[in-house]
């Protein structure tokens, strides 16, 4: 019999990286989803996507830039189809907690995929380290339009671990975990302890929607995907996502990692230095 195969879209990306590599070390056939996967895949360019779930039997379903911004609830709806038309029969979405267009995206995956596992997250702490607001720590200001808000961040060591197991094993077809931290930090909390690690102090900066949007393009981001996170930002940062859950116990049976884990290891592996 064949190993089982997986395609990992985003899989060069930041969860996606960790759901190959924990895929690859347990056997699994993994077929890398991005534009310079073999075969390339393109969310844009549905007429390549048969190629891409040939011979598939699972595929994480990780959409870019946000799953909440105009147009990713048809596009990864029709991905979904294409992929149950294929025979995939294990398929875990990627989603963002509290964001309406990420739960109308969700939907429509659903409706086309009931088996369909759902990881709703939080903001990811890996953020800080590998992704947007890597510069803003390393230079010691970390500025979002937002004030200085309690949020669980989720560690992707879980996010990845729990994707892992939805398209490997039996028992999270259907199912929707809501993922977070163990406990909410601000801003200005995560900033401290990442300072106290990186040996330098870090310092949490509420700013203009404007001057977030200028900062974020002198950072390579176009123009409308910081417009649009701006405005994500605005809807989830408010609050409404402070409480953490206990999604990352009831898919794994242990504990959620914490932010100051995560911290720990992230400046052990030089990510501010
Ligand atoms: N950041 C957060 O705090 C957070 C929280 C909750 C949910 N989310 C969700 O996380 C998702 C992003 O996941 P991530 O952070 O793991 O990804 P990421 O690090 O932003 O990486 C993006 C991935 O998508 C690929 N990609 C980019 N453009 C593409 C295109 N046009 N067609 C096909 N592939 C493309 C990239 O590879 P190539 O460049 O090689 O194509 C890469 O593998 C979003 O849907 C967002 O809603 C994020």
């Amino acid at each position: 019999m064949r190993n089982q195969r997986i395609l990992v879209t985003g899989g060069t990306g930041m969860t996606g990286r960790r759901v190959s590599h924990q895929l690859a070390e347990r056997g699994v056939d993994v077929r890398v989803g991005s534009r310079s996967g073999t075969p390339p895949f393109e969310w844009h360019d549905p007429a390549a996507w048969d190629a891409v779930l040939d011979g598939v039997d699972g595929v994480y379903l990780c959409f870019h830039p946000d799953l909440a911004f105009p147009g990713a609830a048809e596009a990864v709806s029709a991905f979904a189809a294409r992929a149950a038309e294929h025979g995939v029969t294990r398929m875990a979405l990627l989603s963002g907690r509290g964001e309406d267009g990420a739960e109308r995206a969700e939907e429509a995956v659903r409706a086309v995929f009931a088996d369909l596992t759902v990881l709703r997250c939080s903001m990811f702490a890996q953020n800080f380290s590998e992704h947007i607001l890597v510069d803003g720590v390393r230079a010691g200001t970390v500025a979002l339009p937002v004030p200085d808000v309690p949020e669980p961040f989720v560690d992707l060591a879980d996010v990845a671990e729990i994707a892992v197991r939805a398209l490997t094993e039996d028992g999270h077809a259907g199912r929707l975990y809501e993922l977070t931290g163990p406990s909410a930090l601000t801003f200005a909390e995560a900033c401290a302890l990442m300072g106290e690690a990186a040996g330098h102090p870090v310092a949490y900066l509420p700013v203009t929607p404007a001057d977030f949007v200028a900062e974020a393009g002198r950072a390579g981001i176009p123009p409308e995907v910081a417009t649009g996170l701006t405005e994500l930002f605005a809807e989830i940062l408010d609050g409404r996502n402070a409480k953490p859950t206990d999604g990352v116990r009831q898919a794994l049976g242990r504990p959620a990692g914490d932010f100051a884990g995560y911290v720990a290891r992230a400046a052990a592996e030089g990510a501010w230095s």
